[in-house]
């Protein structure tokens, strides 16, 4: 496993693989991000991983500061996985002086996460989109536990005719259905003990749906009634959206995406599930 951490090097390098698979990520892996790379090892020749905290998804208040970080561990992870190529970039390489250009989607990253997150979701697209440009991929690997980044990223790979093909793989969670993420290392005890009530509560709306409700707001109590059993917690949002456009429905009577944002103390918790009438 080759670990670099300039363009130049990467490049290099680079050019012993024809084709690439690329799973971005922002390190402190888990079982999560390594389903990604077991999924590219599969289906690519070889599989690079970036880890990079990128500035420019972070808004002032988040906790781009505080964001964990285990890079030897995440090597080791990694090398074990199988992994050819890691590119451990740092902030000066991506974001020389001078920087200013960036990718903005639209409306797609305006709602739910990124109502919320002002510009999140082009400092997303925009270091996924220099990513993709350096690393020259012929797949890229995204987790289904962030609905949102997978759309907008689809998006503006359709928009901009980017020749890489975009692969989701399913959200991994620990036994008692809490997705996992980087961000569940801040939970107290008494937190991480509540947490599971997100995928409980989307069970319940994904039930409701399979015995037949498609009224969005209806399914949307469902969840929130699961969600109040847990009284710490304040909900950001619950929505039926389209899972493509991400525009919220009346109805789920296409495929859609069951989303729920809340905080419980400090630290923000996202999950969500597929609909799908089919
Ligand atoms: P990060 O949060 O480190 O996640 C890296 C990838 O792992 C993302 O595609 C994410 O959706 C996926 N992932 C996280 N938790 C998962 C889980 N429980 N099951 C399956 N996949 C999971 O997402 C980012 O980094 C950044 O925004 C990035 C795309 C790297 C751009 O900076």
């Amino acid at each position: 496993m080759q670990v670099v951490s300039t363009i130049a090097e990467f490049r290099a390098a680079r050019r012993g693989f024809p084709d690439l698979g690329l799973v971005p990520t922002m390190g402190f892996l888990h079982a999560g991000h390594l389903s990604l790379v077991e999924r590219a090892r599969i289906e690519c020749g070889a599989v690079a991983v970036s880890i990079f905290v990128n500035p420019t998804q972070f808004g002032p208040n988040e906790d781009l500061a505080r964001y964990p970080r285990s890079l030897s561990r995440d090597l080791d992870l990694l090398r074990e996985a199988g992994t050819a190529l890691v590119f451990t970039p740092t902030p000066a390489e991506i974001y020389p002086s001078g920087f200013t250009s960036r990718v903005e989607v639209g409306p797609i990253g305006e709602v739910l996460e990124g109502a919320i997150r002002p510009g999140h979701f082009s400092g997303v697209a925009t270091v996924v989109s220099k990513l993709f440009n350096i690393v020259q991929p012929s797949r890229a690997y995204f987790g289904q536990k962030d609905a949102q980044q997978c759309a907008v990223i689809r998006r503006f790979v359709r928009d901009l005719d980017v020749p890489v093909e975009v692969v989701v793989v399913p959200t991994m969670r620990d036994p008692d259905g809490l997705a996992m993420s980087s961000r569940n290392s801040y939970l107290t005890d008494g937190q991480r003990a509540q947490a599971p009530v997100l995928y409980r509560a989307l069970s319940a709306g994904q039930d409701a749906f399979q015995a037949g409700e498609t009224d969005a707001a209806r399914l949307c109590l469902a969840v929130r009634g699961v969600l109040a059993t847990e009284p710490d917690l304040t909900v950001d949002y619950v929505s039926v959206a389209d899972a493509t456009t991400l525009e919220e429905l009346q109805r789920a009577d296409r495929p859609a995406v069951m989303s729920v944002a809340v905080r419980l103390g400090r630290t923000r918790l996202i999950d969500n599930v597929l609909l799908d009438p089919l």
